[in-house]
């Protein structure tokens, strides 16, 4: 869940599964350039490769917009993080007012057909809860530094930690 190195995935629309494009040499070059050891496996978020409550903390940075279930990857975070486990998250999500709404919707399917499976419109924060998060702070903003990045946007920045 922890991109390091953003290797850009080519969405196949077939079998829903993510395909690296770079494989994972991205994130391998930037894990051996990175102060403490990493190490990088692969995997989908759907489907993490890790053992029950084998991990303290779990980073999503600008991912759960591109996954194909993000309940499944959500509960696979959990199943993850040991009890008491927190999940730090940066996301864009969908606005919560016209105009803004109306045109996320409208540029949705052509976003994600063309930016590998993202989308513009997802109500991430109600995710989390839904997943059985419990959101302990959260911050929300806009950061649009351009046309297009606005309508990416807003954006959600916190801690929600398993029961
Ligand atoms: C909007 S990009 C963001 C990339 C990177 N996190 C960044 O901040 O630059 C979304 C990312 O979601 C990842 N992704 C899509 N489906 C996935 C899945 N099922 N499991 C894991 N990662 C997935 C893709 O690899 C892609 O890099």
């Amino acid at each position: 869940m922890f991109n390091i190195g953003s290797p850009p995935v080519l969405m196949n629309r077939h079998t829903r599964t993510a395909e690296s494009a770079r494989k994972p040499a991205a994130a391998l070059k930037a894990a051996r350039n990175a102060p403490r050891p990493i190490t990088v496996v692969p995997g989908l978020a759907e489907v993490l490769p890790a053992d029950d409550a084998s991990f303290d903390a779990a980073v999503c940075s600008l991912v759960l917009c591109s996954v194909p279930d993000q309940g499944t990857a959500l509960a696979e975070v959990q199943r993850v993080l040991r009890p008491g486990g927190e999940l730090r998250f940066y996301e864009h999500v969908g606005a919560d007012r016209p105009p803004l709404t109306l045109l996320q919707r409208a540029v949705e399917p052509r976003w994600s057909r063309l930016g590998g499976g993202c989308h513009v419109t997802r109500d991430t924060e109600s995710g989390h809860s839904a997943a059985g998060f419990s959101i302990e702070r959260i911050e929300r903003f806009t950061f649009s530094p351009g046309v297009v990045a606005r309508l990416g946007s807003p954006h959600i920045l916190g801690i929600a930690r398993r029961p």
